[in-house]
């Protein structure tokens, strides 16, 4: 039997992350949560977006899932300690701003992180610039707007380059010479943010380093699993409308997919 890995995001961005887990796990049947009803988690309560992680991974676990990725950095800000309480003997692997590989690689000193109101004003961030930004200048700047874009598949349009334009700019003016992209939607927009701010800047997303992390505590911490050599499979679900998730689904996966809508008890 292959393992089953759950994965969950706000909405679509956590795609993003999937692709390196599916790398990174061949093997293995791999169930995503599109929280698209519910999008975006930026500018929500704490409290909603907890009581939608629970939601979420309930119905994952309900699935089969033996570990949880929580594959949105809003939600693991607002969510990844209470579900580590709640659910103690599931692994679950979060995703934060990836300040200790940005630290370590600007050459000005500067470093830009783009994320949402909710990532940036959380007490997990707080922390994280407390432990690993020393003498490092960290200019933050929410993007509201940015992951609608994304949801809409809209990866190209005037209104995705003009807030590109907008939110990077400040980042720029200050000398940032690296940007993280601490939202798991902006992946997708790496390309057009790239034509945006030229090649010079680097851009440091977490997605390969969540799925290295989820492949170590899979190995470490899972029961043993004979290997059978087989593809693994992907499922997803979503809490939005299904005719869009499916058209949205398929172009960030690359190929197309079927999506099913999260039961009822679960939305
Ligand atoms: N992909 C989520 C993240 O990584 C987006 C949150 C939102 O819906 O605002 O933060």
């Amino acid at each position: 039997m292959n393992r089953t890995i759950g994965v969950f995001d706000s909405g679509v961005g956590g795609l993003s992350v999937l692709q390196h887990i599916r790398e990174a796990l061949p093997e293995a049947d791999l169930i995503y949560v599109a929280d698209s009803g519910h999008v975006p988690y930026g500018d929500r309560t704490a409290a909603f977006i907890e009581a939608r992680s629970m939601a979420l991974t309930r119905f994952l676990l309900s699935q089969g899932a033996e570990a949880i990725v929580i594959a949105c950095n809003t939600a693991t800000a607002a969510a990844a300690l209470p579900l580590r309480k709640q659910f103690s003997k599931i692994p679950f692997i979060g995703m934060e701003p990836a300040i200790k590989p940005a630290v370590a690689a600007t050459k000005s000193n500067v470093v830009g992180v783009l994320a949402t109101v909710g990532t940036l004003e959380s007490a997990r961030f707080a922390a994280l610039l407390e432990k690993y930004a020393g003498s490092v200048k960290i200019v933050t700047q929410g993007c509201p707007g940015l992951v609608e874009v994304v949801e809409r598949g809209d990866l190209r349009s005037l209104e995705a380059r003009r807030l590109v334009e907008r939110y990077t700019a400040p980042l720029l003016q200050a000398g940032a010479d690296t940007f993280i992209l601490g939202c798991t939607h902006y992946p997708f927009l790496a390309p057009l943010i790239r034509e945006v701010v030229g090649e010079e800047i680097s851009l440091i997303d977490t997605g390969a380093a969540v799925a290295r992390e989820l492949k170590r505590r899979v190995d470490t911490e899972l029961p043993p699993r004979v290997a059978m050599g087989v593809i693994g499979s992907e499922s997803f679900h979503t809490s939005g409308d299904v005719e869009r998730a499916t058209r949205i689904t398929s172009q960030l996966w690359g190929k197309d997919v079927a999506v099913a809508a999260l039961p009822q008890a679960y939305s």
